[in-house]
C-alpha cells in the first residue's frame, strides 16, 4: 500500500524490467552454464528452451493473473480466491521468508569479492595472493570467519531493505533502471572480450554444440533414463530461474495495470531471462574450458556449478587474464552483485507486501519488521560454516546431515517451490478453471493467443511435471539415484 491505495507499475516496460530482474539471478550465472555444460550442450539448451515457452509460460501466466486478479500479494491471494485453499498462500509466504536470508548472504559474498577485485584493480594489492592460487583458501576462510560473512550480508539486507522502503514506483522501479541496464551492458561487454579472446573456439563447441554423451548409457547405447534426467535438469533450472513458487510474481502481478497484456509481458520476460543465462555461459564456459587445458585438468571437474564456481574457480581465471583480469574480475563481481540484488529485492518485496496485506500496515512499518526477521534469520546460513559448522540438521536419519544453508536450499528449493506449484495447477486446473485465469489474461481486451497449450499444460501436464521434479529433486539431494548434478 502506498497512501491508501495499492502501489502500480508506471508501465508494462516498468513490470517486465522488474521481473526479469527478478528472474536473473545467481541461477544465470552460477547454474545455467555448468548445467548447460554437463547435460551435452546444445541438447540441453533445446530443451530448457522448449520447457521455458511451454511448461514455465503456464505456470509464470497462471502466479502473474493470480496477483493481479486479487490485488493481492501469496499469503492472502489464495485465501480470497477461495477459503479452503489458503495455505497454498501460506506455504508460498514461507518460502521467501525463508530464501531471502541465505540469499543475501551469498549476496555479501559477492560483495567481498567486489571489494577484494577493486582493491586488486585499483590499488594493485593482490588481497587474493599468489594469482589467486589460492582462491579455495581464500572463500573457506572468509567463510568460516566468525563475523565478516554475517556483516557483508547485513550490509546486503540493509541496501535491499532500503529500496523496499521507497515503494514500488520509487524504490524497486527506479533501481532497476539502474541495475538491470548496467548488467546487460558488462554481461554484453565481457561475453565478447571472452568469445574473441584466442583459443575460445573450443570451449564454445562445449557449450553450444549438441553432444549425445549426457543420453548415451555406458554400453553406448541410448539411455532414456539419461535423458529422463537431462529433462528434469532443465526443468529443475527453469523453475528456479524464472522465480516461479516464490510468491514473486503473484506479488509484482497486483502491481499491474488491468490495461497491460500479462501474455505479451511474460513472453519478454523469458526472453530477457533466457538471454543472460546463455550469455552467462559464453562468459564462462570458454574461460573456465581453456583454463582446464592449459592447467591439465578435466574439464568437466573444472566447471562446477554454485559457489565452487563463482568464487574458487573463476578467480583462478581471472589471474590468467593478465592486466586486464582484476578489472574483468571486478566487472564480473559488480554484475553479479547487481543479478543477485534485483533478485533480493523481489523476495523481499514478497514479504514485505504479504505483511501489508495481511496485517493492513503501512509499507515502512512492515519493511522494518521484515528486515529484523530476516537479519534474525540470516545469522544461521551466515554462520553455518564457520562458529556453527558442526551444526548439522537432518531430512532423514542417516543422510548426512546438511548445513543451515543447504538446508533452507533444500527445504524450499526441492520440497516447498514444486509443492506450492503443484498446488497453484490443481486450484487453478480443477478447482477455479483456467478460464478464470484466461479471462484475467484478456481483462484488457488483447486476446490470448496460447490458450489450448495454457489450458493442457495448467490441468494435465504441469502438475504431472512438478510432481516428477518433486520426487527427482528429493532423491538428487538425497543421494538416492545416482544423479550426477
Ligand atoms: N530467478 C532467480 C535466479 O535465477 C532465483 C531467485 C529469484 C532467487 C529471486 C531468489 C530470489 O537466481
Amino acid at each position: 500500500m502506498e497512501n491508501g491505495k495499492r502501489a502500480s507499475w508506471s508501465g508494462q516496460l516498468a513490470f517486465v524490467i522488474a521481473a526479469a530482474a527478478s528472474a536473473i539471478g545467481l541461477g544465470n550465472l552460477w547454474r545455467f552454464p555448468y548445467l548447460a555444460a554437463q547435460y551435452g550442450g546444445g541438447i540441453f539448451i533445446a530443451i530448457y528452451l522448449v520447457l521455458v515457452v511451454t511448461l514455465g509460460f503456464t505456470l509464470m501466466v497462471t502466479e502473474i493473473a493470480v496477483g493481479r486478479k486479487t490485488q493481492q500479494a501469496p499469503l492472502t491471494a489464495y485465501s480470497l480466491l477461495h477459503r479452503k485453499w489458503g495455505f497454498v498462500g501460506f506455504l508460498g509466504t514461507i518460502i521467501p521468508v525463508l530464501i531471502t536470508p541465505y540469499y543475501c548472504v551469498i549476496g555479501g559474498w559477492v560483495l567481498y569479492y567486489l571489494k577484494a577485485y577493486a582493491q586488486i584493480a585499483f590499488t594493485g594489492v593482490d588481497v587474493l595472493g599468489e594469482g589467486a592460487a589460492n582462491s579455495g583458501a581464500f572463500f573457506s576462510s572468509f567463510i568460516s570467519a566468525p563475523f565478516a560473512p554475517f556483516g557483508y550480508g547485513l550490509v546486503f539486507i540493509l541496501a535491499c531493505a532500503a529500496v523496499i522502503v521507497l515503494g514500488v514506483k520509487n524504490g524497486i522501479e527506479k533501481s532497476n533502471m539502474i541495475m538491470m541496464p548496467v548488467l546487460f551492458v558488462m554481461a554484453i561487454a565481457i561475453s565478447l572480450y571472452v568469445v574473441f579472446l584466442p583459443g575460445s573456439g573450443d570451449g564454445l563447441k562445449y557449450y553450444l554444440v549438441p553432444n549425445l554423451d549426457c543420453v548415451t548409457g555406458p554400453d553406448g547405447r541410448f539411455s532414456i533414463a539419461l535423458l529422463g534426467k537431462t529433462i528434469l535438469g532443465a526443468m529443475g533450472q527453469m523453475f528456479y530461474s524464472l522465480s516461479l513458487a516464490m510468491g514473486i510474481m503473484i506479488t509484482y502481478g497486483s502491481y499491474m495495470k488491468k490495461t497491460d497484456s500479462i501474455e505479451k509481458c511474460v513472453r519478454r520476460i523469458e526472453v530477457f531471462d533466457t538471454l543472460i543465462a546463455l550469455i552467462a555461459g559464453l562468459m564462462i564456459i570458454p574461460v573456465v574450458y581453456m583454463f582446464a587445458v592449459k592447467t591439465g585438468t578435466d574439464v568437466h571437474d573444472a566447471m562446477n556449478a554454485g559457489p565452487g564456481l563463482m568464487f574458487i574457480t573463476l578467480p583462478k581465471v581471472f589471474a590468467t587474464l593478465g592486466a586486464v583480469g582484476p578489472w574483468i574480475g571486478m566487472g564480473f563481481f559488480l554484475l553479479v552483485a547487481f543479478a543477485a540484488a534485483t533478485s533480493a529485492i523481489s523476495l523481499f518485496e514478497a514479504c514485505v507486501a504479504s505483511a501489508c496485506d495481511m496485517l493492513k500496515i503501512e509499507r515502512k512499518a512492515a519493511t522494518f519488521f521484515t528486515t529484523a526477521l530476516i537479519m534474525f534469520l540470516s545469522v544461521f546460513s551466515a554462520l553455518g560454516y564457520g562458529a556453527w559448522g558442526h551444526v548439522k540438521l537432518h531430512v532423514f536419519p542417516n543422510d548426512g546431515g546438511m548445513q543451515f544453508l543447504d538446508f533452507f536450499d533444500f527445504i524450499t528449493n526441492s520440497v516447498l517451490m514444486p509443492v506450492v506449484a503443484i498446488a497453484t495447477c490443481i486450484f487453478v486446473g480443477w478447482v477455479m478453471g483456467p478460464r478464470a485465469v484466461i479471462d484475467e489474461c484478456e481483462a484488457g481486451g488483447c486476446k490470448m493467443k496460447a490458450k489450448g497449450v495454457y489450458t493442457v499444460m495448467v490441468k494435465y501436464l504441469a502438475p504431472a511435471l512438478m510432481v516428477a521434479l518433486l520426487i527427482s529433486e528429493v532423491c538428487r539431494a538425497l543421494g538416492i539415484g545416482g544423479w550426477k548434478i
